[in-house]
């Protein structure tokens, strides 16, 4: 099979991680860089080996001839990034979180239905072998049904009122940064439909510093997550249902090891799974697996799931009162 030729949009710090995991891909052409500033996107290409760079990102769309994309811009710019791409019939694999709300990635999804394109969100977490063995040992019943699932995403991050992640003209704040992790998680063990939100947030300059968020589900079972830039905390996740729980240790979402209790809180398994390279080399996988077999939609990570997700994103902040000055528009 012909590689696929890849292009970046973005040349910031994840997309530095991608590029590494990208290069260790069979299969991967690295073709195109797009920044809004050629010398960045020479710099970026030379820095891992890509053919071509380009100052703008209409550029690399327009005229690069990529196969796939990857977005990895700020949140409030994915919507437009990605129409751009798919407009111009390229896959496109966009980082986390995909759009600042369920309508914007409708509109998207619309797109790359009406071409027969590829969108998937770069929800790396779902494509991991230990996140995927764990699901599959849920599954099986190894704790019995679920009951809750608890999980953390906190770091404290010094205050910059240029990055990215404290601008809400870029979509910033903890909600769509952080907490769409523990959010995804506890949908996957709990499904995409609780019955009921509750959060809280702490709001300040017009974005999340940190906030808790609850979900209840028909039948009693739960969330509880919580997510922030104000303090470092474990970041465990823990899976409990009526035979044990699974603890996934320090950074749930991008751990290598496991703990299967049984419900006196004795060990009953322990799994380890190294990653080959640094973890989006599975993402990359996935998306070529997809597009080698035509398909529109990933079954790791499906447009359903990461709608699911914005829906209660949306609905956090609508409970907060926070709207982006791109949706007052
Ligand atoms: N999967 C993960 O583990 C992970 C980890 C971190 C972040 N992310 C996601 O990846 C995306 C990028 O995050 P990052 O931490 O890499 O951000 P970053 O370091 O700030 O880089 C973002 C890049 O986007 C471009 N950009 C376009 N418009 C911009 C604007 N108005 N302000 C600043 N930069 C702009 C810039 O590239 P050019 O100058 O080259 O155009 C910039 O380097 C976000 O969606 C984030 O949620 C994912």
């Amino acid at each position: 099979m012909k590689d696929v030729k890849w292009g970046i949009i973005g040349t910031g710090r994840i997309a530095h991680k991608f590029a590494a995991a990208l290069k260790e891909c069979e299969g991967a052409g690295l073709f195109a860089v797009g920044s809004r500033n050629v010398r960045k996107a020479r710099a970026f290409a030379d820095e891992f080996g890509f053919e071509k760079a380009y100052g703008s990102y209409a550029e690399l769309a327009q005229g690069s001839g990529v196969d796939a994309v990857y977005i990895a811009t700020p949140m409030a710019s994915h919507f437009a990034d990605a129409k751009l791409c798919l407009e111009n019939g390229i896959n496109v694999l966009c980082e986390k979180t995909v759009t600042l709300n369920c309508a914007q990635l409708e509109e998207l999804l619309e797109i790359a239905q009406a071409k027969g394109l590829l969108f998937m969100e770069a929800m790396w977490m779902k494509c991991l072998p230990l996140y995927l063995q764990v699901k599959k040992l849920v599954g099986e019943g190894a704790i019995g049904k679920v009951l809750q699932v608890k999980a953390d995403f906190s770091n404290f991050v010094p205050y910059d009122a240029g990055d990215r992640l404290f601008r809400a003209d870029c979509g910033g704040g903890a909600l769509l940064d952080m907490t769409v992790y523990p959010l995804t998680f506890a949908a996957a063990f709990l499904g995409n439909e609780p019955s009921e939100v509750i959060s809280q947030a702490h709001i300040t300059r017009g974005i999340d510093m940190s906030n808790t968020v609850l979900l209840r589900y028909q039948g009693g079972a739960c969330a509880s997550v919580y997510s922030g830039f104000e303090l470092a905390l474990k970041n465990n996740a823990l899976i409990i249902g009526e035979k044990g729980s699974v603890v996934m240790g320090d950074c749930f979402f991008c751990t290598d090891s496991a703990v299967i209790y049984d419900e006196n809180g004795k060990e009953k398994q322990r799994i380890e799974l190294a990653k080959r390279v640094n973890g989006y080399e599975y993402e990359i996988e996935e998306f070529m697996r997809c597009l080698a077999q035509g398909r529109t939609d990933s079954e790791l990570v499906p447009s359903c799931d990461t709608l699911a997700v914005l829906r209660i994103l949306d609905e956090c902040r609508r409970q907060w009162g926070l709207t982006f000055e791109q949706e007052r528009l």
